[in-house]
C-alpha cells in the first residue's frame, strides 16, 4: 500500500490513564500516522510509588457535582461509561451493581447522572439503613488499575509505541525531547506542578486513603454521598489474576500533601464500610494493603487545551537546572506545541476515554495545520 502520510511526532508525558489512554487512541487513529513515545517518571510497573496517582483509584465511575454542572465534563464522562460498559466481555472492566445512599431526600428525575448509568431504581425505605435519608441502586462498572494500566501499556508495546522512564525537570529538557516539528501532550498531572518554566499553581492535592481487602463475600458496591472530608464506599474491582477484592475508602482531604498512613484513619473507614457490609468482618476476609494517594485536582477543573509555548523561555531561565545541552542548540526560538491534560482530580479514570478523544482532535487538528502551512 503506497502512502503519503508523512509520520508526525508525538511525545505524551506521564503514563497515567490519562497519558496512556491519549496514547492508546493516537495510536490507532486511522487518518493520521503518529510516532509515539511516552516519558515518564512512574510507569506502570510501579504501582506501590506514591508519586503518582494512577495506582490508587477506586476506581469505578460514581456521581461527582463537576459532571452535573460542566457540560463538558459530562460528555467526557458519558463517553467513558460507555466506552467501559462495552469492555466489560474482557474481563477488565467489572459490571458493579451498586448502592447509593444519601442524607438527603432524593428524586431519581433530579439526578443530571440518571440515564448516564443503568438500572437506576428508588431503594424502598427498609432497604436504607440508618442514617441515612434515601438510597437508589444502579449498575456501573469497575476496573482494577493493577491490570489495566499494564494492559493499556502492552496493548501500546505491540503498536510500536516506546516507553522512557524519565524524571523531566525543566522545559528546555523537554524541547530536546520533543524535537523541532514534534507535538507534546502534558498528562503529568500533580507530579509536574512545578516542571520548571510554565508551573501551573492551581493544582492541588486531595488525599485519598483506602484499604485493599480481600473480601469474596462483597457481592455489591456501596457509595455514602459524601458531605465531609471522611467519605465511605466499598468498590469490588475485576481481577483476572486477584480475584474478589475490593477498595474500601476514604477521605477526601482538601490541599493535604501527607502520603504517610494513617492508621486511626485506617480503624474508621473500615468500621463504617463493615457496619454497610458485615461481611467483611468475617474470618474469609482479609486486609491486603492501605493505600494512600494524591488526587491531582486543579482549581478550574481539568484542563485540556493546546498551548503554544514560546522556547526558550525568558523569565525564570536563570534559575533552570543546567541538563548538559550545549547553549546554543537551547537557544533556537521556537513556539512547541503541547496539548494540556490534566488536573482530573477525583474522577481521572471515568473521564479518561472521552478527555482522551478530545486531545486526539487537537493533535489532528495541530496536524493539518502544519500540513496547510
Ligand atoms: C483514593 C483514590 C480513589 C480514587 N478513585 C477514583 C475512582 O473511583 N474513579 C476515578 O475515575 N478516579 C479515581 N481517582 C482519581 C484518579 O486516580 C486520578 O484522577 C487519575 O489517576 C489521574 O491520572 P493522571 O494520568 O492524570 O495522573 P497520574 O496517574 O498521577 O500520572 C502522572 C504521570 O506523569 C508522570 N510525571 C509527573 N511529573 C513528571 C515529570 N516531571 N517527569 C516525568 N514524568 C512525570 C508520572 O510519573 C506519571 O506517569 C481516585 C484517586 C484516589 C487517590
Ligand atoms: C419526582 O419528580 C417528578 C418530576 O418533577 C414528579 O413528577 C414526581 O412526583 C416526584 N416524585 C416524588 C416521589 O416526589
Ligand atoms: C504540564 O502540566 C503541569 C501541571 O501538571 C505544569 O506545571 C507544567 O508546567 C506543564 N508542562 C508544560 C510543558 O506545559
Amino acid at each position: 500500500m503506497s502512502t503519503t502520510k508523512t509520520e508526525q511526532s508525538l511525545v505524551v508525558l506521564g503514563a497515567g490513564v490519562l497519558g496512556l489512554t491519549i496514547a492508546y487512541l493516537a495510536a490507532l487513529a486511522d487518518d493520521v500516522s503518529f510516532n509515539i513515545k511516552v516519558i515518564a517518571r512512574d510507569l506502570p510497573e510501579d504501582m506501590d510509588s506514591q508519586a503518582w496517582t494512577s495506582p490508587y483509584a477506586g476506581a469505578n465511575w460514581s456521581p461527582m457535582e463537576l459532571g452535573g454542572r460542566d457540560e463538558r465534563v459530562r460528555h467526557w464522562e458519558e463517553k467513558t461509561f460507555n466506552k467501559l460498559w462495552d469492555m466489560i466481555p474482557t474481563g477488565l472492566v467489572k459490571r458493579l451493581p451498586t448502592r447509593f445512599y444519601t442524607a438527603r431526600t432524593i428524586n431519581i428525575s433530579d439526578l443530571w447522572w440518571k440515564d448516564l448509568v443503568q438500572n437506576i431504581r428508588m431503594l424502598s425505605p427498609s432497604d436504607v439503613p440508618e442514617p441515612f435519608k434515601a438510597g437508589v441502586a444502579f449498575d456501573t462498572v469497575s476496573v482494577n488499575p493493577a491490570e489495566y494500566l499494564p494492559w493499556l501499556q502492552s496493548e501500546l508495546t505491540s503498536c510500536g509505541v516506546t516507553f522512557e522512564r524519565r524524571n523531566v525537570r525543566s522545559l528546555d529538557e523537554l524541547k530536546s525531547l520533543v524535537g523541532p516539528d514534534g507535538i507534546l501532550v502534558n498528562a503529568s498531572s500533580l507530579g509536574s506542578r512545578s516542571i520548571i518554566g510554565v508551573e501551573d499553581t492551581k493544582l492541588y492535592p486531595i488525599r485519598g486513603q483506602t484499604i485493599l481487602v480481600h473480601a469474596p463475600g462483597l457481592q455489591e458496591s456501596v457509595i455514602v454521598e459524601a458531605e465531609t472530608e471522611e467519605s465511605t464506599y466499598i468498590i469490588p474491582r475485576p481481577g483476572k489474576g486477584q480475584p474478589d477484592t475490593a477498595i474500601l475508602g476514604g477521605t477526601f482531604q482538601q490541599r493535604n500533601w501527607d502520603t504517610s498512613l494513617d492508621m486511626q484513619i485506617a480503624r474508621g473507614i473500615f468500621d463504617r464500610c463493615a457496619a454497610l457490609a458485615p461481611c467483611l468482618k468475617s474470618a474469609e476476609s482479609r486486609i491486603l494493603k492501605h493505600n494512600v494517594g494524591l488526587r491531582p485536582a486543579r482549581e478550574e477543573g481539568p484542563r485540556v487545551e493546546l498551548e503554544r509555548i514560546a522556547l526558550p523561555l525568558q523569565s525564570t531561565h536563570d534559575l533552570v537546572p543546567w541538563n548538559g545541552s550545549p547553549a546554543s542548540s537551547c537557544d533556537r526560538e521556537q513556539a512547541m506545541p503541547v496539548v494540556h491534560a490534566y488536573g482530573f482530580g477525583p474522577a481521572g479514570y471515568q473521564r479518561s476515554w472521552g478527555a482522551a478523544e478530545e486531545v486526539l482532535e487537537l493533535l489532528k487538528a495541530q496536524v493539518a495545520l502544519k500540513q496547510n502551512i
